[in-house]
């Protein structure tokens, strides 16, 4: 009894099978989809994009983890047992999100784009610089990863703005939030940084419509977007089309509306889209079984699980 699942698609259950076995080898573990044995025995099921039904299979199932930040991987499940889903909250994945944002910010602040195109055609020649303080970030979601970004932000000097489903106060960031406050937040906004999690509620939110609400006479001299939460926020023909007419200046995409990028996407080769493939801050074994061990262990010791997720908000 109480054996805990493995069940990931798209990425190998090896190396989360092994640092369990390394951190906890008295614990029964099971691995879908040839290892479940007798499925009455398991009690908690650590998940990447389930196959749908798997965990309906599992009577006495008593949580899913979800082994990355974003939840909407197990909710999509129509079959989803009424349990509890927790996500990870975690050092590891927030510093590497934090990483992200700050590289890719410097990297629009600074033009590096503009200087790594000058290097090969041998070009000697300085652009603007405008000060940190001159640029504000506004980072939409204002979460475990968005909060840590935009500290981080802020002590580099930038200028922050947050937008958030519910009124927020951070020292240093002006706070928006809801419907009502998302013009004003695009309003002062020269780089957007989306951290915002996939819901029905979020779906193709970054349109072409929003873009060209972003900050028009800013000192970058045009705004940039960063989106590194999920694809399903984001309208890649919008952006394309806000790329193309100047209302966007440049792009970092780490995530996209159907992953992996399509080979015909013409993201891949735009000139002002930088990508990366949804590793913004991957979720690494080697950190966050000890984090879903001691959940259980909590769990198991009449404790609280930690970060449910609401399943209505979708997050
Ligand atoms: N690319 C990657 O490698 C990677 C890695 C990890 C995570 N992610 C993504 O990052 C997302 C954020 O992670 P997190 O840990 O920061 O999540 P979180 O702590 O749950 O924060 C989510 C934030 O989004 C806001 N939000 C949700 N729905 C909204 C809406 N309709 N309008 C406005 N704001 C809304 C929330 O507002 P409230 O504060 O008002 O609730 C909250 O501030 C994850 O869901 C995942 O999709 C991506």
């Amino acid at each position: 009894m109480n054996a805990i699942l493995i069940a990931v698609t798209g990425t190998s259950p090896e190396p989360w099978e092994r640092r369990f076995r390394t951190l906890a080898p008295q614990r029964d573990l099971r691995v879908w989809p040839d290892r479940m044995g007798d499925v009455r025995d398991i009690a908690y099921a650590c998940v990447w994009k389930p196959a749908p039904g798997v965990l309906a299979r599992c009577p006495n199932l008593k949580a899913v983890l979800s082994v990355g930040a974003g939840v909407d991987h197990v909710f999509t499940d129509p079959d989803l047992p009424p349990v509890p889903v927790v996500r990870i909250v975690d050092a590891d994945l927030t510093m590497r999100m934090g990483e992200y944002v700050v590289l890719h910010v410097l990297m629009h602040h600074r033009f590096q784009r503009l200087y790594d195109a000058q290097q090969r055609a041998r070009v000697w020649r300085e652009d603007r610089q405008p000060a940190a303080s001159a640029v504000t970030v506004g980072i939409m979601g204002l979460g475990v990863l968005g909060r840590h970004a935009a500290d981080l932000l802020r002590r580099i000097g930038f200028s922050v703005a947050g937008w958030s489903r519910t009124a927020k106060s951070l020292e240093g960031v002006a706070t928006f939030h809801g419907a009502d406050g998302l013009d004003g937040f695009l309003a002062l906004t020269d780089i957007l940084v989306c951290l915002l999690p996939s819901t029905p509620d979020t779906k193709g939110l970054i349109d072409l419509a929003l873009l060209r609400k972003l900050k028009r006479n800013g000192a970058l001299g045009g705004p940039f977007l960063i989106n590194a939460g999920r694809g399903a926020t984001q309208v890649e023909a919008d952006i394309l089309s806000a790329l193309d007419d100047g209302t966007l200046a440049g792009a970092t995409l780490d995530v996209f509306e159907s992953e992996p990028l399509s080979d015909a996407s013409p993201l891949w080769t735009h000139p002002k889209v930088t990508i990366t493939p949804h590793n913004a801050a991957a979720s690494v074994p080697s950190a966050l079984v000890r984090n879903m061990l001691a959940q259980i262990e909590r769990f198991e010791a009449g404790g609280p699980l930690q970060h449910v997720v609401d399943p209505r908000a979708g997050y």
